[in-house]
């Protein structure tokens, strides 16, 4: 998480406004803030797939399903701002809002089960809550997450997510298990892998005298490195989890709401109905909007002892951005549209990694995309200063992204909805430029 970071150290080195802003920030906000690039991009507005910095230059976002529809969408910038102008105020009193969002919502869910939902504002509350609600349910403790995951910011949340870095405590209730990489394992069975590592992880937690309460997983482990894996694979998993009592929580932060083209979920691509299912980022393009879904005798067992009021979450200017996404998506044909464009995307960067044996995996599903950064083709070692490098070099090329993965050696790139077909090349021709730019400064370096 901390790998495409500006390092202080290299301020003496900023263009004089740059500098200033970069200095306000450390004498201002906490430490703990990061900014992207060795030097920070200092955003002024966005449109659509596209954000402009403050000298006017244009860049191809690839990194944010947060603005999921395109930055300030008019759908949504009308809907916040009529509801705005009427009325905002939180769940405590009857509202239309919430209830007409539910209901479409929940259309997009398995008829087969009878679903609750409840708001918030973060994915972080989103996943607290669910591990809350799984505790509730089970009477146990345990999590197994995967072993690059991130869920979250709360003290539940983080000793869930590895991917916070070795700072970040684990919690002894929570075993981690490695990710289904098909491409670095080799394993052709993944899916039966991945539930002998989760079945080996209950065991250890029986053996400490801890009771399983859920496996929370990203259905795309997107934080893992991008392995969306093939539809259904997850399936052996969720038997194992089932089986040993315990829930299954689907994080769709980074899937949901049609990114990966093929389903509105990533949990349905696996063809798994999860017990919990929590939502954010994109829900409501910009504005903090996060969700928990869940079958409705799970919710119970939290629900009929405690009560939950979340100041802000469920408020009617939030549930105007989130019904104005949900008809978004709907009206454009957005869910096949991130299908046929990321399938576009793929090709053209097959294309280039056919050119440069650096360049080794190239995998995603819908506009969720992931390269892999590596020695060699043969070793598929895997090489984060190379992928850092890359990354910078695309910012020169008018391309944002960043790095995932264990390693940090994967390209992760996520794009608005927005992005199109003819966005194709400009990313394709950038990534040419970068890797060629990277490897030939790298072989300078070691021949000086
Ligand atoms: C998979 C996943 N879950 C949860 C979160 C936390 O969401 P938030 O930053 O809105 O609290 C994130 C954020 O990056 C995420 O990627």
């Amino acid at each position: 998480m901390d790998s495409n970071s500006f390092r202080p150290a290299d301020r003496d080195q900023l263009a004089q406004q740059t500098r200033e802003l970069t200095d306000r920030r450390a004498q201002l906000l906490a430490g703990s803030y990061r900014l992207f690039y060795r030097e920070p991009v200092h955003l002024v507005r966005g449109q659509g797939q596209y954000l402009y910095d403050a000298d006017g230059r244009q860049y191809l976002d690839l990194y944010n399903n947060v603005a999921s529809l395109g930055h300030c969408h008019p759908a949504v910038v009308q809907a916040v701002t009529e509801q705005m102008q009427q009325l905002n105020t939180h769940t405590r009193y009857l509202h239309e809002r919430i209830l007409d969002y539910t209901d479409d919502l929940l259309s997009t869910f398995p008829a087969e089960k009878d679903w609750r939902a409840v708001y918030m504002c973060t994915g972080s509350e989103a996943n607290d809550l669910a591990l809350r609600v799984a505790q509730a349910h089970t009477s146990g403790e345990g999590v197994i997450a995967t072993a690059e995951a991130y869920h979250g910011t709360s003290a539940l949340t983080s000793a869930v997510s590895p991917a916070l870095g070795s700072g970040q405590p684990i919690a002894p209730t929570v075993r981690l298990v490695p990710a289904p990489d098909t491409y670095r394992t080799g394993i052709a069975d993944i899916g039966t892998w991945f539930a002998n590592q989760v079945q080996s992880a209950i065991d250890d937690l029986r053996a400490h005298n801890v009771r399983l309460s859920a496996l929370i997983l990203d259905p795309l482990f997107s934080s893992d490195g991008v392995l969306p894996g093939t539809p259904g694979f997850l399936a052996p998993v969720v038997d194992v989890v089932r089986r040993n009592g315990g829930l299954i929580i689907a994080d769709e932060v980074q899937p949901g709401f049609g990114r990966t083209g093929e389903r509105f979920w990533g949990f349905a691509r696996h063809g798994f109905v999860p017990d919990l299912v929590t939502l954010g980022k994109p829900m409501g393009n910009g504005m903090p909007v996060s969700g928990l879904v869940g079958q409705a005798d799970v919710m119970a067992s939290f629900s009929d002892r405690l009560p939950y009021f979340n100041t802000f979450g469920g408020n009617p200017v939030s549930m105007a951005a989130a019904q104005a996404v949900l008809d978004t998506i709907r009206a454009d044909n957005l869910q096949e549209h991130s299908l046929h464009v990321g399938e576009l995307t793929r090709q053209a960067l097959r294309d280039v990694a056919a050119r440069h044996e650096v360049l080794g995996d190239v995998r995603g599903v819908g506009l969720y995309t992931g390269v892999e950064l590596i020695e060699d083709a043969d070793g598929r070692v895997p090489d984060a200063g190379l992928a850092l490098d890359v990354v910078e070099n695309l910012r020169r090329q008018g391309v944002l992204t960043s790095t995932a993965g264990p390693d940090g050696n994967v390209l992760k790139l996520r794009p608005p909805l927005a992005f199109s077909s003819g966005n194709v090349d400009w990313l394709a021709g950038a990534l040419d430029a970068s890797v060629h730019e990277a490897v030939t400064n790298r072989r300078a370096r070691a021949g000086s």
